[in-house]
């Protein structure tokens, strides 16, 4: 089908059958037998037959016998014969479930996401969607915010590169003839990540310079990918609620950033335009939508209720519901759904995608590679031999997919101790604690079984009703009853590692020193307690590094690397009073962005630049040697950071530009080499033009952000 019949169409289009493409309901209402679908908002309003029968697409709801059974009855009774798009959040995979997406910032390898995201969209488009609502691209630094775990961290350039890769697994390169790829669709456009105090739906305030800078770099990354879809996000941006705004849908997003993609509410969110106090009824938050460009209403009644009579009254342009309802054509023509609306969806490639074992050992990998290695006094890695006590709310707990995973079957997911009971000769469990309440006798139960033992491995955490949309915390730390277990665990004088299960930065100030060995485990997903056993016996050794701070006290957040300076900053080791600090903590967090440890160790050394200077069209090499110094092969996250400490503007104190992941053989040597050039010097100005200054600037190279871990070169660069 070409575009001209996408314009033919809108020529045969009523009213009423355009506003219908321009509405999404949730799967809930399109058959009383799927009523078990997944529902990711409030769904109690009155949608009628009518309304569903014209709606262009459907939310939260897979299977390819359900999507062909109500693809069909829809294509019967549609005029046109226009499909319907079907969309769903699949987040970190859709059967095959790879960790959160917070985890899999961890592993520093957006090749990685990449090809995982290709299998989660090969599982998805299986079962029929069209769709996904991925990549979240939201900068996040406050981990009481409980959708921190959708984020990829706390960095612009990484998040950017992750955004990329997700939209690039998802969508392939020819949506419309390759079935086994689906749409991309980033969110929450904009800075949603910085709902204020961490409480979802929170208001958002920060400058058009800060905006730019650190939030909107992730969401124009998946732009260049060419991401087919924006959904727009709950909070304000600049005191206008984002999917009412029109300079930030049309002025910038359309207009500056080049989208002609389908931009889609967030769940209900025009409806929310009355509530923020922007609108004063329904008519007047479609109109205000609808003028800022948003062109599908997810969940809400608003167009379809107003619309029609705005249209008639003259008070929206008809140009405007056409502009709207053709980029949802194009959308469905894109992927191919004019020639084939079921997109080859079958019962029996659905099965067969579905237990492809290769899935498997990816997401295996995958749950490897995001765990981060917090702390190892020498009690890891263990040897099968080891007399181990599993203990903990999280040892026989099958909530590992993580709260996005709606696709995903907990029930078929092994437990930690399912597979280390396999795996050890000499092992006993007992649970210890419930997740969040005491339990005198699992205490006692658990004490003794841990008297016998000599190492015990304590699962700890939080699990998915913790954490993911609407589920903020206003302290972070672990359950008091959890803390309890490992206080009395540590009083029997036993080695203690503990693998942590968690979706957010946690603070785990009070655990750390009762313990040996902390493993952030994330919820790494279906194969996850496999990957924690291969870890903890050093059959995969950890290389994890965090991509968000892991504060110290939930009063020290927001806490992150990248911070801008202060007049006033604290000179190391002082406790003077007139600096920047807390006199009851440090500064720096618990764990720091970009930390994480090894079974090995990596010594750097003859780290040198090509020149002291550079010009616009040069570059600046830095060269260094990476040793492997330990008995076991490992890798590396190599970790470059630029600091421009005298500009127009306040700079942060230091930002990543460039990484390099190694794997290294024991005792092996590898020379690596970044480059710099002028174009990573660049930043928003008061006037907001980006661009470099001439000056000194500062490299730090290392292995995680904290300045103890990195050595400062300095270059200038020349007048341009
Ligand atoms: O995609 C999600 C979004 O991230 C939060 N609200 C619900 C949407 C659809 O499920």
């Amino acid at each position: 089908m070409i575009n001209d019949k996408v314009i033919q169409l809108l020529e045969e289009m009523t009213i009423e059958e355009k506003i219908g493409q321009l509405t999404q309901f949730a799967g809930v209402f399109y058959s009383t037998s799927h009523s078990s679908t997944p529902v990711t908002g409030r769904i109690e309003f009155p949608v009628n037959q009518e309304m569903i029968d014209a709606s262009g697409s459907v939310l939260g709801i897979a299977g390819a016998e359900k999507l062909l059974e109500i693809q069909k009855n829809h294509l019967e009774k549609n005029r046109l014969g226009i499909p319907l798009l079907f969309m769903a959040d699949v987040i970190n995979g859709f059967e095959s479930i790879f960790p959160i997406p917070l985890g899999l910032g961890a592993t520093w390898d957006p090749l990685l996401v990449e090809e995982l995201q290709a299998v989660s969209a090969k599982e998805a488009t299986s079962a029929g969607l069209h769709v996904s609502f991925a990549p979240m691209a939201d900068l996040v630094r406050d981990p009481r915010w409980g959708r921190v775990m959708e984020s990829t961290g706390e960095d612009p350039y990484l998040n950017s590169l992750f955004a990329k890769a997700t939209v690039r697994g998802l969508q392939g390169s020819d949506l419309k003839n390759d079935s086994q790829h689906l749409a991309a669709c980033v969110k929450h456009f904009a800075a949603y990540g910085l709902s204020e105090g961490g409480r979802d739906y929170n208001t958002v305030d920060l400058s058009e310079r800060e905006l730019r800078e650190m939030h909107m770099p992730a969401y124009q990354a998946a732009l260049d990918a060419d991401v087919k879809l924006v959904m727009t996000a709950f909070n304000t941006v600049n005191s206008i609620p984002a999917t009412g705004n029109k300079a930030l849908l049309r002025d910038m997003l359309r207009e500056e950033y080049g989208f002609d993609g389908v931009i889609i509410s967030d769940f209900s969110a025009v409806q929310e335009l009355i509530p923020h106090g922007v609108a004063e009824d329904e008519a007047e938050a479609a109109k205000k939508a609808l003028d800022a460009g948003v062109d599908i209403d997810m969940m809400s009644l608003c167009y379809s209720h107003s619309l029609k009579r705005l249209i008639e009254e003259g008070k929206v342009e008809l140009a405007l519901l056409d502009e709207a309802v053709k980029r949802v054509l194009e959308l469905k023509n894109e992927l191919g759904l004019f020639e084939d609306p079921y997109r080859q969806t079958s019962v029996t490639r659905e099965k067969e995608t579905l237990t492809n074992s290769r899935h498997k050992e990816l997401v295996r990998k995958a749950a490897e590679k995001s765990a981060v290695l917090l702390k190892n006094d020498n009690a890891l890695p263990l040897s099968t031999s080891t007399n181990v006590a599993l203990i903990g709310p999280y040892a026989d707990n099958k909530d590992l997919l993580g709260e996005w995973s709606i696709f995903g079957k907990v029930e078929e997911t092994d437990t930690l101790k399912d597979c280390m009971e396999k795996t050890f000769s000499h092992f006993a469990y007992s649970k210890g604690s419930e997740m969040y309440e005491r339990n005198e006798k699992l205490l006692n139960e658990a004490l003794y079984s841990a008297s016998n033992a000599d190492l015990i491995v304590l699962a700890l955490g939080e699990g998915r009703e913790r954490s993911g949309e609407g589920r903020s915390r206003a302290s972070i730390t672990l359950a008091p009853c959890q803390l309890e277990l490992a206080k009395k665990l540590y009083e029997l004088g036993k080695p203690i590692v503990v693998t942590l299960f968690n979706a957010r930065p946690l603070d785990l100030t009070e655990l750390e020193p009762y313990v040996n060995a902390i493993l952030e485990c994330w919820h790494p997903g279906s194969e996850g307690a496999s990957a924690i056993t291969n870890l903890l016996l050093g059959e995969a050794n950890p290389s994890g590094k965090l991509t968000m701070s892991f504060p110290r006290t939930t009063g020290q957040v927001p806490v992150y690397y990248n911070a801008y300076t202060t007049g006033r900053p604290l000179p190391p080791g002082s406790d003077e009073r007139f600096f920047s600090r807390y006199i009851d903590v440090a500064n720096e967090p618990l764990y720091s962005f970009g930390f994480g440890l090894s079974y090995t160790s990596f010594k750097y050394s003859k780290l040198h630049l090509s020149s002291d200077q550079l010009t616009a069209n040069e570059s600046l090499t830095i060269t260094l040697d990476i040793t492997n110094a330990g008995e076991v092969s490992g890798e590396e996250i190599v970790q470059l950071y630029i600091q421009d400490p005298v500009a127009e503007v306040v700079r942060p104190g230091k930002e990543l530009k460039g990484f390099q992941k190694i794997f290294l053989e024991a005792k092996e040597t590898k020379t690596i080499q970044f480059e710099v050039t002028e174009s990573m010097l660049r930043y928003y100005h008061s006037d907001l033009s980006y661009k470099s200054d001439s000056g000194t600037f500062h490299i730090y190279v290392g292995s995680s952000s904290e300045s103890s871990k990195l050595t400062k070169l300095s270059f200038t660069l020349l007048d341009l």
